[in-house]
């Protein structure tokens, strides 16, 4: 896991600096903390200090090193710049290296991820926007903003996304940028199956694969939009996500964004059957019940109907029993790519998928984190999708 140097500058946010750092160490990550002046009133040095086991560095503390920022730039394999306000941003873009913070991003050789959090005037402001595409340009990788309420009372953009999204994105920061240009439309959880209003049929989906696909299609330059069921977990913040129940309500929104969509994936688990009817009344409890169930449409088979040629659709097959059945469903539902794995691969919580990746000709066994295997299958969409463009 790489060794994070995690900046944290003077933005409302760096309260949560200790809740990110536990999220790091949690993933395996050491983590060392560098905090500008403006950000030490804001978070506990000994809090830093304890959940990272390490040393807290700042301009106004004793260095632990005879030059704090050539030892530390050495020591990096990522630096995360978490919350990164305006005026750091500034002094990044334009070569202003005036404290600890603004010197290591000048003195690193590793990849710099930057987290920006600022009032919303502040974020539209053509100023920040121009030094935020100058970082791009030279290869920072800058995450999106939140939207919504903000610690000055304001509403907009400029929240620091969460903590979860942030870790999510920093695994994927690596990523060459092969979806630039792309749009990924992306199914994702389970769906639920109202037989009266507290009750559901449902499948088994943690939405963990269709939310590390989502932090790497951005990741790899993608604008990403995602149609989650209720998943525990939800993509990152930073992509489109549109929130549905039933699977009716999948098909509809896959639907009408399917046409602007490159690549298209599958990873959902849709609910095959429906109540046939909806008691809008709770059941009341008998000794024993029949449900009728009607069956639900098959989107992917009906999205495979409307596909050009200039679009790529990647589907998941979760299987108890042999390949051939995810090779005739491949078929069936006309789809490019299909990834077959097994329930024990793919359910719970764990953090790493083994899957095999199957083409209408070709086999390739793929295992790792599910976010390098999220990156893997990007890779061969993508590359399906320029095979057949001419
Ligand atoms: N899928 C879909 N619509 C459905 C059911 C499944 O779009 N009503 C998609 C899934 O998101 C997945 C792929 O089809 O990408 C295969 O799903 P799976 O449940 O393995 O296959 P089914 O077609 O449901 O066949 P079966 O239940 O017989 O295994």
């Amino acid at each position: 896991m790489p060794r994070l140097l995690l900046c944290i500058t003077g933005g409302i946010a760096a309260y949560k600096a200790p809740s990110l750092v536990r999220l790091f160490v949690k993933r395996g990550h050491e983590v060392r903390c560098v905090l500008t002046r403006a950000a030490l009133p804001l978070v506990g040095i000994t809090a830093l200090q304890t959940v990272s086991g390490n040393p807290v560095y700042s301009d106004d503390l004793p260095a632990q090193f005879d030059m704090d920022h050539i030892r530390l730039s050495e020591w990096a394999d990522m630096m995360l710049v978490a919350p990164a306000t305006a005026n750091t941003i500034a002094k990044f873009a334009h070569g202003i290296a005036d404290n600890l913070v603004s010197t290591l991003a000048l003195s690193v050789r590793c990849k710099i991820v930057i987290a920006p959090a600022m009032n919303t005037v502040m974020w539209d402001k053509p100023v920040t926007q121009s030094n935020l595409g100058l970082l791009r340009d030279r290869g920072f990788f800058v995450l999106p903003v939140g939207v919504g309420e903000l610690a000055c009372g304001d509403s907009g953009a400029g929240r620091m996304i969460f903590p979860e999204s942030i870790v999510e994105y920093v695994a994927c920061a690596q990523m060459p940028k092969l979806l630039a240009g792309k749009k990924v439309l992306i199914a994702s959880g389970p769906t639920q199956e109202a037989i009266d209003p507290v009750r559901i049929l449902t499948n088994k989906s943690s939405g963990r694969m269709g939310a590390s696909l989502a932090a790497a299609a951005l990741a790899m330059g993608a604008d990403v939009t995602v149609v989650s069921g209720p998943a525990e977990v939800l993509p990152p913040e930073g992509v489109k996500r549109i929130d549905v129940e039933s699977a009716l309500q999948m098909h509809d929104e896959l639907h009408s964004h399917f046409a602007n969509a490159d690549i298209t994936i599958m990873a959902a688990a849709v609910a095959d059957y429906r109540p046939a009817r909806y008691s809008e009344n709770k059941l009341a409890r008998t000794s024993e019940m029949t449900i009728e169930l009607q069956s639900n449409p098959d989107i992917a088979a009906s999205l495979g109907e409307k596909k050009r040629n200039d679009q790529t659709i990647v589907c998941f097959a979760l299987e108890t029993g042999s390949e051939d059945r995810a090779v005739d469903k491949m078929r069936k539902k006309k789809c490019d790519l299909m990834v077959f794995n097994k329930p024990s691969d793919s359910l719970g919580t764990s953090d790493t998928s083994a899957v095999i990746l199957l083409t209408d000709g070709s086999r390739e066994e793929i295992s790792g984190t599910k976010t390098s295997c999220a990156q893997k299958i990007l890779s061969k969409a993508v590359s399906m999708l320029s095979d057949k463009t001419p």
